[in-house]
Parts: C-alpha cells; sequence; structure tokens
C-alpha cells in the first residue's frame, strides 16, 4: 500500500525557488511597520510585484500573523516575519528598498503635527537601524509628519555618517493620486489618462498641486481650480473625518505607496524613463527639502526637475507653504540634533 513519506524536517521537503539563468534576480524589499492599516494591504501588494524576490515583514506586533498569512498566496516573492526591536537589524539585513508606514495616525480635530511626538521617536530609531544594517538602501518613508519625519531620517543618517541625498524620499505619491482622481472626476476622463504633479510638501497648504502643468493639458475655471486644490489639500483630512476615530487612509496608501515602490524598483533595475513626484533633499527652492517631480535610476535619484512656469494662484500658494515647510523641516532636524 501507498505509505506517506514521514514528515521529519520540514526543510527538507521544500526547496526555495531560484530563478531561471538570466531573468532578473529581483529586489529585497524590508516593510517595517508592515502590519498596520497600510502596512498589511501593501505588504500584500509588494508579494505581488514580481519585481521583489524576498519580502521582510517588520512591526512591533502581530508579524507571525500577517506573514503566514501573506506567505500562502501563490506569487514568487520569498515572505519572511520580524516581531520587537531585537529582529530589527535582521530585517533589514541586505534590504534594497525599505519602506516606513511605522507609527501612529490622526484622529478628527488632530493635524499631522500632532504625531510628530510619537512618530519622530519611531522613526529615528527605525533609520538607526537602517544606517547600521542597510545604508546603501534606498528609504521611503510613509509615517507623518512627513514634513518632519524626512529631515528626521536625514539627520540621523549623517550622524552615521551614511548618508545620501539620492536614497531617501518622503512619499507623496498619495497627494498625486487623489489629485489624479479628483482632475479626472472634474475633466471627465479615465484618472488613468491623468498626471497632476503636487508639489512642496505633505500637509495641508504644504501640498500644492500645479494643475496648470496637468497632463493632459486643460484650462480650469477659478471655482474648479479653488475645488480641486482645497480638495487635493484635504483629502486626508477628509478620510480621518469620514474613518471617525478609526485612523487615516490606508487602502488608498498603499496603492499609492505600492506605485512609488514600483518605480523606485524599476529605477533600481536601470529603466531611464522613471519619473515621481516625492519629498526630497532639493535645491529647487530655498528650503532643504521639497517635493517636486524626480527622476528615478540604479541609486535613487537621478535628477530634480524645475519648478517648471507656474501661474499666479500656484506662486502665492508656493509663498505661504514655505514658512510653515520651513518650520517643519527645522523642528525635525532640531529633534535629531538635540537628541543624543
Ligand atoms: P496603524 O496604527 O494602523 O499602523 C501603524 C503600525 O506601525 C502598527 O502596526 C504598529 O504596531 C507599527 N509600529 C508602531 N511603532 C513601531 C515601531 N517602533 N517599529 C515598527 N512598527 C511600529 O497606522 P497606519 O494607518 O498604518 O498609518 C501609519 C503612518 O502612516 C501614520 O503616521 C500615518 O499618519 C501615516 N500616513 C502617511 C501617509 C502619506 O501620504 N505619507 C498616508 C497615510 C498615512
Ligand atoms: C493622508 O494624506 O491621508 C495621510 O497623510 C494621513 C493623514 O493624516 O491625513
Amino acid at each position: 500500500a501507498h505509505m506517506r513519506p514521514v514528515r521529519t524536517e520540514e526543510s527538507s521537503i521544500r526547496r526555495e525557488y531560484t530563478r531561471a539563468k538570466g531573468a532578473s534576480a529581483g529586489f529585497k524589499v524590508a516593510l517595517l511597520g508592515a502590519c498596520g492599516g497600510i502596512g498589511q494591504p501593501l505588504a500584500l501588494l509588494l508579494k505581488l510585484n514580481p519585481l521583489v524576490s524576498t519580502l521582510h515583514l517588520y512591526d512591533v506586533v502581530n508579524t507571525p500573523g500577517v506573514t503566514a498569512d501573506i506567505s500562502h498566496t501563490d506569487t514568487t516573492a520569498v515572505v519572511r516575519g520580524f516581531l520587537g526591536q531585537a529582529q530589527l537589524n535582521a530585517a533589514l539585513e541586505g534590504a534594497d528598498l525599505v519602506i516606513i508606514p511605522a507609527g501612529v495616525p490622526r484622529k478628527p480635530g488632530m493635524t499631522r503635527d500632532d504625531l510628530f511626538n510619537i512618530n519622530a521617536g519611531i522613526v529615528k530609531t527605525l533609520i538607526e537601524g537602517v544606517a547600521k544594517s542597510c545604508p546603501k538602501a534606498i528609504v521611503a518613508i510613509i509615517s507623518n509628519p512627513v514634513n518632519s519625519t524626512v529631515p528626521i531620517a536625514a539627520e540621523v543618517l549623517k550622524k552615521a555618517g551614511v548618508y545620501d541625498p539620492k536614497k531617501l524620499f518622503g512619499v507623496t505619491t498619495l497627494d498625486v493620486v487623489r489629485a489624479n482622481t479628483f482632475v479626472a472626476e472634474v475633466i471627465g476622463v479615465d484618472p488613468k489618462e491623468v498626471n497632476v504633479p503636487v508639489y512642496g510638501g505633505h500637509a495641508g497648504i504644504t501640498i500644492l498641486p500645479i494643475l496648470s502643468q496637468v497632463s493632459p493639458p486643460f484650462s480650469f475655471s477659478k471655482d474648479e481650480v479653488e475645488y480641486l486644490t482645497n480638495r487635493i489639500q484635504n483629502g486626508g483630512t477628509e478620510v480621518v473625518e469620514a474613518k471617525a476615530g478609526a485612523g487615516s487612509a490606508t487602502l488608498s496608501m498603499a496603492y499609492a505607496a505600492a506605485k512609488f515602490a514600483e518605480a523606485a524598483l524599476r529605477g533600481m533595475r536601470g529603466e531611464s524613463d522613471v519619473v515621481e513626484c516625492a519629498f526630497v533633499a532639493s535645491e529647487v527652492t530655498e528650503l532643504p527639502f521639497f517635493a517636486t517631480k524626480v527622476r528615478m535610476g540604479r541609486g535613487g535619484i537621478e535628477e530634480i526637475f524645475p519648478l517648471g512656469p507656474l501661474n499666479e494662484y500656484e506662486r502665492q500658494g508656493l509663498v505661504k507653504l514655505k514658512a510653515e515647510l520651513k518650520d517643519s523641516i527645522e523642528k525635525g532636524i532640531n529633534f535629531v540634533q538635540k537628541s543624543t
């Protein structure tokens, strides 16, 4: 009679899949804050991305469950879970791309800056891990307030002597995703056809949609410009209020982060035409960090595009946003410089 083989050592009956010779090897991506509202759907989307060969899921809670669950999807990427601070370095070892949605989200009535006290320390600790375990990785920060957490990350990396400004990104893709959606509704086309550049930062008036540079070109009325600008600037708050205490955007953010990750990985693979808006170290204005269009390549940022022509409404928006953005950037820098 047929006997099933005895399963002695599970590992002896499993072989890790190795791709055919010549095929692209894929990248190792570490997701920090992988079990949160953004982290879980983002982990799933990354697991579905053929450019990802290894996916490390790190959080301070729940990674065994989320990892077991996601590991059963029949896509190529290998998933491993890491739980708690003691496993942070192992989670980061060898990572090509680190994506960070760790930290607390807003509740109604809060600004993103109200999250600073908790999230600044979380981001600092995680970036210390990056500096130690994968200093050459490209780092994408989602944790709010992005206008301060990116400068925090830069300072931590500088302190460790491993800062490469071409490899640090604040993820503002959700602003672009929202802008594309709302603009597509106004002009009556498929959102896939629309591309709205969004400059500045990622909070309230620091989010500056450049409707005059929309693709395809469209001439908006004054009312349309005001409606669209306000809706894009307050898109996060719209979701926070609708969720009524249960958090902020998670699904649309996971989608946006997956889009950003795809762009970063395509750039890393050597594609030459990958352009996204992101909040990066920049000289396009007098501020040390600013979101504009950047071209992504093998080593991160290959080119930062100039602002391009702005209309009067956008020029005024730019003047106003710089004051707030400057304060948020300095607050982040000071947080690290004052700590030991
Ligand atoms: P969440 O509370 O659902 O999830 C956060 C996760 O981070 C949790 O699983 C938590 O355990 C984990 N975490 C906390 N401290 C950690 C640490 N020290 N190390 C590792 N993981 C840790 O929150 P969320 O809805 O996923 O939002 C996360 C962050 O993203 C918030 O700060 C939110 O404001 C921000 N956010 C940014 C954007 C953007 O456009 N950049 C959009 C949406 C949300
Ligand atoms: C967003 O834009 O949705 C995020 O920054 C979360 C928030 O607090 O609004």
